[in-house]
């Protein structure tokens, strides 16, 4: 009990810190054909009031007699930052963003409150509710209409309200899917390289991490009176499954994006290979590096949604992992080009989209346990050369994989040196926090480090 409350800790302690530099420095834009749509779903919205009262989801403290908490509203109004996105918009930042890219008021720009509010068409709405709410209980619930009252009946089932217009967020498939729709985006909702030289945070997202940060309103599998059956390696399930499909949009999204006016996308690229500041020669590291297969000066890909699922891939499924390897590679090569060749970009993503596809069910109903979570741990450590010379992004992604992997172990493995290991993987958080000045050698060393202390 005190292990998890103290590694929870760990990680809201870290990955706020970890969030708030690559804030400052991260990319997105847009993708995904039409399963990323917020307003996909059957039934109307009823916005969150409509799950407020103390019997429904407004308790206070959190109940027992059920297999959900029931204070899941008091929890999003008082603690999750998705109920303050709207206010993202007003602020000075949202505000002058808007001015920039020529929106008038940002708060009233559907191109923003599209991701910072429930924003529904007219014809969607079955009740009143305002988009000063900010991303509420239905953004990634769903429609209500169609379930509200029939919910809250004895006897009634998940499966009945999905039925009805429910996003079933019990599948991680499904719920990393939503989360994406808004911190990767896709065609309708999304976030560019003008949008983020206008100010807005560059995206990124890890499903573990940003659960456990959230913070989270629901039990997890296998936790007293949660509903379904117990599962101690979810954590590691959320962290592998929420890989591959962020893999598989991400590879949609850009396949996409290389139909769209605006190319190259530079939100697409390695951010800091633009960004970062000049040194003499002979303390640059990325002359005495060298350009690898790239023509020295050409802006590397952003190849971050695959360097540390790379490794989760070999590990589970070797047969499937060549093949991915075969096309990201020649995506890889494509994409760090000065112009990149739409076609054989589209066709690349695509393929890679379809395979990644492949692996999700199989990732997802893979059997996680103390050993292959430890192999996997050292093996994404082990990777510590490629990862960290793929870019910061990519260390960013190991970084919390390395987390979320390390808390799950050592809950049940309970570590002699637990308190040295964390000490280690803090560190490679610190070495995020001015990214500009990140350096792949340090950050490779770092990861070596956590390597040796898991043997
Ligand atoms: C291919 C080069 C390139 C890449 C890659 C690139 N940018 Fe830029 N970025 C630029 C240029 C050029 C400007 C415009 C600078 C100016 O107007 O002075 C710019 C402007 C910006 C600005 C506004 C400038 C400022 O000082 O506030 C931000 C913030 C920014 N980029 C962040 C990012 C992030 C985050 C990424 C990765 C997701 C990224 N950029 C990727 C070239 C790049
Ligand atoms: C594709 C979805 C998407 C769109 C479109 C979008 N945002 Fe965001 N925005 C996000 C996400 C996700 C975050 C949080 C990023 C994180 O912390 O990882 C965010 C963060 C921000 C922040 C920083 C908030 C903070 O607490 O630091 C501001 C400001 C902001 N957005 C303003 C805007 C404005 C203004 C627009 C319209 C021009 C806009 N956003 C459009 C998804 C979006
Ligand atoms: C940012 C996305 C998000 C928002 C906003 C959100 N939820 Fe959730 N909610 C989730 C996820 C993810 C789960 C986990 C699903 C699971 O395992 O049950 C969940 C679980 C739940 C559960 C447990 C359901 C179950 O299947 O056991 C309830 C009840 C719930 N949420 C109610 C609410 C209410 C009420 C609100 C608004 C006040 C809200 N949620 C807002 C994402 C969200
Ligand atoms: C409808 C769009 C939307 C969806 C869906 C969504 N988010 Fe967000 N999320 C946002 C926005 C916008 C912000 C920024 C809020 C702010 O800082 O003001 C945010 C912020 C966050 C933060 C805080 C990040 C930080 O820097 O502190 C976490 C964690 C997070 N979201 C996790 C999730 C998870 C997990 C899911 C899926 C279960 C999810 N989100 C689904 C829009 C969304």
């Amino acid at each position: 009990m005190n292990t998890k409350l103290a590694t929870k800790s760990l990680r809201l302690f870290l990955l706020p810190a970890a969030a708030f530099l690559l804030v400052a420095f991260f990319p997105f834009t847009s993708s995904a054909q039409t399963r990323t749509s917020a307003y996909d779903g059957a039934g109307k919205y009823t916005g969150p009031g409509s799950c407020a009262s103390t019997s429904c989801h407004g308790s206070i403290t959190p109940r027992t007699e059920n297999d959900v908490l029931q204070n899941e509203y008091s929890t999003w109004i008082v603690k999750d930052k998705h109920a303050q996105s709207y206010k993202a918009l007003t602020g000075n930042i949202g505000e002058r963003m808007a001015g920039i890219l020529g929106l008038g008021k940002a708060e009233t720009a559907p191109r923003c409150l599209t991701c910072h509010a429930l924003n529904p068409p007219p014809a969607e709405r079955s009740r009143t509710f305002d988009v000063s709410e900010g991303v509420s209980c239905e953004s990634c619930h769903g429609p209500a209409s169609g379930w509200l009252g029939p919910h809250t009946e004895r006897d009634w089932t998940h499966q009945k309200s999905v039925e009805l217009g429910m996003v079933d967020e019990r599948s991680l498939t499904k719920r990393t899917e939503k989360c994406l729709s808004c911190h990767l985006g896709s065609d309708e909702k999304y976030v560019d390289h003008e949008m983020i030289a206008a100010g807005h945070p560059d995206l990124f997202f890890e499903l573990d991490s940003f659960s456990a940060v959230m913070p989270r309103h629901w039990k997890e599998p296998g936790e007293p009176g949660a509903a379904g059956q117990s599962d101690p390696w979810y954590d590691v399930r959320e962290l592998t499954t929420g890989q591959a499909v962020q893999l598989r949009e991400s590879m949609l999204r850009l396949a996409s994006r290389s139909k769209e006016k605006t190319w190259p996308e530079y939100s697409e690229m390695q951010c800091y290979a633009c960004h970062h500041s000049l040194t003499p020669p002979e303390q640059s590291w990325r002359q005495a590096r060298g350009y690898g297969d790239r023509r020295p000066g050409d802006p590397p890909w952003n190849a971050s949604r695959y360097a540390v699922f790379r490794d989760v891939v070999h590990q589970l499924d070797g047969e499937d992992a060549g093949q991915l390897d075969n096309q990201i590679s020649q995506l890889t090569k494509l994409m760090s080009q000065l112009n990149p060749d739409r076609d054989a970009v589209a066709s690349a993503a695509t393929n890679s989209a379809q395979l990644a596809d492949a692996l999700v069910a199989k990732i997802n109903a893979a059997a996680y346990d103390p050993a292959s979570t430890l192999r996997l741990l050292q093996k994404i450590s082990a990777d510590a050369e490629d990862i960290s010379g793929q870019g910061e992004q990519s260390a960013a992604q190991a970084a919390m994989a390395i987390q979320s992997l390390f808390v799950a172990y050592d809950r049940d493995a309970k570590l002699q040196n637990s308190a040295e290991l964390r000490a280690a993987i803090s560190a490679l958080f610190q070495q995020l926090e001015n990214p500009s000045a990140y350096d792949p050698a340090r950050f490779a060393r770092q990861m070596q480090q956590v390597n040796a202390l898991l043997r």
